[in-house]
């Protein structure tokens, strides 16, 4: 098994993310670290917890930033994960208390009591492991593995879902991103490229809620609003599959093929936020880029095994 820790901005993909990472026997989940992002972090924090006393995780739950590194804060998604980060549907407050560590130090200090054990996966804005880095800059060699669901390579006909060229986690703190793309340790980005290419129809969530017990209920709950979202925006009957094919490539990462090369970050003007690699085929000799390590991009998924996978495991979790 792979332990990690999850940072996420909870947030409906979010949860549905943690459901999965919880429920998969290949993954052992240590520990939830929280960012603004989807909601500020007070709810944020406040619907990890949530999730882990109502089904029971033994995760750790340690709060983390509430604003980029430097950029003015982008604000809340109201628009598309509701007031409550939960699509406003009504919960109970959690009677549990996270970590009296901040996530960045959590972070570092889990990271250091198992060297090279843990993957970090991040789902939300990258500041909380910017800030690890900044402070213990050593974890690059101690962490096993960086998951990030984030950015936009263009790959696709899909560029950006915040502006034409950025997608929100990279957007939310573009300086966070870039600093975590160019840390020499092993990256693999999961971005638009492949998000989009994996669609959770609302069929196939009416099948969870049908036969994934109290856990297909709650997903199929929290997802009413983002679903009318998304068809009020786009159209669509389903959402793309964001933060659970993080979560997926941890558990089966023959389901993606990357490519590798640097990556960077613009930070700012028209363009803010969009991420960019130097992948092998780019023909221009640019010496500058070798300064920065190279780095796994994810350019195709099996859409249809991603799926199979994620009903698969919460039906076993919830039977
Ligand atoms: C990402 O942004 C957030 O709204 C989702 O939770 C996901 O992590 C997709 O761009
Ligand atoms: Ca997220």
């Amino acid at each position: 098994t792979t332990k990690i820790i999850l940072d996420t901005d909870p947030g409906i993909d979010d949860a549905m993310a943690i459901l999965f990472a919880e429920a998969s026997p290949e993954i052992e989940l240590v520990g939830l670290t929280t960012v603004y992002g989807n909601a500020d972090i007070d709810i944020s924090t406040r619907n990890a917890l949530y999730l882990k006393q109502r089904f029971g995780f033994k995760c750790d739950v340690a709060q983390g930033a509430s604003k980029p590194l430097k950029r003015q804060p982008v604000g809340a998604s109201i628009a598309v994960h509701g007031e409550n980060g939960f699509g406003d549907v009504k919960i109970k407050a959690p009677t549990i208390s996270a970590d009296p560590r901040p996530a960045h130090q959590y972070i570092i200090e889990t990271v250091k009591a198992s060297p090279g054990e843990i993957t970090l996966v991040a789902v939300g804005p990258l500041t909380n492991l910017a800030l690890a880095l900044e402070q213990a800059p050593e974890i690059t060699k101690l962490v096993k593995e960086v998951v990030i669901m984030g950015g936009a390579f263009g790959t696709h006909e899909h560029t950006g879902n915040v502006t034409p060229f950025a997608e929100a986690n990279v957007y939310d703190d573009p300086h966070a991103a870039d600093t975590v793309f160019t840390a020499d340790w092993p990256v693999t980005v999961i971005g638009l490229d492949v998000t989009h290419e994996a669609f959770f129809s609302t069929d196939y969530i009416d099948t969870l809620r049908d036969t994934c017990g109290d856990v297909g209920e709650f997903v199929w709950d929290i997802s009413r609003f983002y679903l009318d979202f998304y068809k009020s925006r786009m159209g669509v009957n389903g959402c793309f599959v964001h933060d659970s094919s993080a979560i997926a490539y941890v558990i089966d990462p023959s389901l993606f093929e990357v490519r590798g090369g640097p990556i960077r970050v613009v930070c700012d003007g028209p363009a803010e936020g969009m991420t960019l690699q130097k992948h092998n085929d780019t023909k221009h000799k640019a010496d500058e880029w070798a300064d920065w390590p190279a780095q796994n991009v994810a350019v195709k998924v099996n859409d249809q095994a991603l799926l199979d996978l994620y009903l698969d495991t919460i039906t076993s979790y919830s039977s």
